[in-house]
């Protein structure tokens, strides 16, 4: 079965072809970052009108990478939500539509779920039930995976998600958009023994996150120390290890909690290296499972809806031709595939 997917929930514009059989065959992805950046953030309309722009030509070249014609696809996936409402429904009508005209099956597809796949698409993919953080610009959430479809969330952030917790702190520091990547490189040559910032929500038990008040702790250092370019470094070095240390202890609490012993970090702030390093230790230390996905599948891409759509077609799920797009939608509204 060979899948066509389109990917357009913020700002890239993404398309793959995926083949049940064989793996992931092509895939494109177009960063909308330059078009925003001189807003300092992602412009809904702007990114709206771009992925109009850019659709149809990234997918007949997705098609000609992967030596195929449109009458080889034998279904669509596409991201349904949640997203920018204006984003999803360019890609949700178009992928729908090209069902319909190629007389195919199309499915709509969780963008959470994509990312909670993504490590699937890598050699030695995590089995079922595993435990599942799931970390972006929109959502930060940990997830009892049980079979797919079956999603408990065991905790999620009460304010900000960690990346855009990261984009807001790196404005803050004078860094482009997105600022994840950014701050993290500033952190590099930052001093991690002169700032400590809280663990939030670290000392009460539960598994929920909170990452506004980092945030506001980043603005305090920033007025008390100045902007001189080693203090933007240290203020970046000391927010990354909150970050790092806060997941990981929470992780580890979910795996003592469950028993679960497999851990899937996923999303676009997992390719955080720092991040990586230190649930790398929580999990040699509490002999966990850990699968990230390559550093290409962490942010938006759609190899990842390709194979939870992928799934989704082969379990029978179709939609109808009514278009949907659904900016707020809950992963754990989700059923298991039977
Ligand atoms: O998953 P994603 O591409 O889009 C959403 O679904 O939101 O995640 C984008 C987020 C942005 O906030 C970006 O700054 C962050 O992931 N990010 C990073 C890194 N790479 C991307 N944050 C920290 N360190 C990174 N290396
Ligand atoms: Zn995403």
């Amino acid at each position: 079965m060979i899948i066509l997917a389109i990917e357009t929930s913020c700002d890239e514009t993404a398309v793959a072809i995926y083949k049940h059989e064989k793996g992931l065959l092509a895939q494109l992805v177009y960063s909308q970052a330059d078009l925003h950046s001189e807003y300092g953030g992602v412009v809904p309309e702007l990114a709206s009108r771009d992925h109009i722009r850019k659709s149809l030509p990234l997918i007949q070249q997705v098609l000609a990478n992967a030596n195929l014609q449109n009458s080889d696809v034998h279904g669509i996936a596409y991201t349904a939500g949640p997203g920018l409402i204006g984003a999803l429904m360019v890609g949700s009508a178009l992928a729908r539509s090209l069902a319909w005209a190629w007389n195919i099956p199309s499915v709509a597809v969780h963008h959470m779920e994509g990312h909670l796949l993504a490590p699937m698409l890598e050699a030695n993919p995590p089995a079922f039930p595993f435990l599942a953080l799931l970390i972006s610009g929109g959502h930060t959430l940990l997830v009892d995976a049980r079979a797919l479809g079956d999603y408990q969330i065991l905790g999620e952030s009460v304010d900000d998600a960690v990346g855009e917790a990261f984009d807001k702190t790196a404005k803050l520091l004078g860094l482009g958009y997105p600022g994840g990547p950014q701050l993290s490189k500033l952190a590099e040559s930052g001093d991690p023994d002169r700032l400590r910032f809280p663990r939030p929500m670290t000392d009460r038990p539960g598994l929920d996150f909170s990452f506004s008040g980092l945030k506001t702790y980043a603005v305090n250092c920033f007025q008390k120390l100045g902007d001189d370019q080693q203090s933007k470094a240290d203020i970046a070095c000391a927010f990354q290890e909150a970050v790092a240390d806060t997941l990981a202890i929470k992780c580890g609490r979910a795996v003592r909690q469950t028993g679960v012993k497999r851990l899937v970090v996923a999303g676009g702030v997992s390719a955080n290296v720092r991040i990586r390093q230190r649930l790398d230790d929580m999990a040699n230390k509490q002999s966990v499972q850990l699968y990230f996905p390559g550093f290409e599948f962490c942010t938006d891409n759609a190899a990842m809806i390709a194979l939870a759509g992928c799934y989704r077609l082969m379990a029978g799920e179709t939609d109808s031709l009514a278009i949907k797009a659904r900016p707020r939608w809950q992963l754990a509204e989700l059923s298991a595939l039977v």
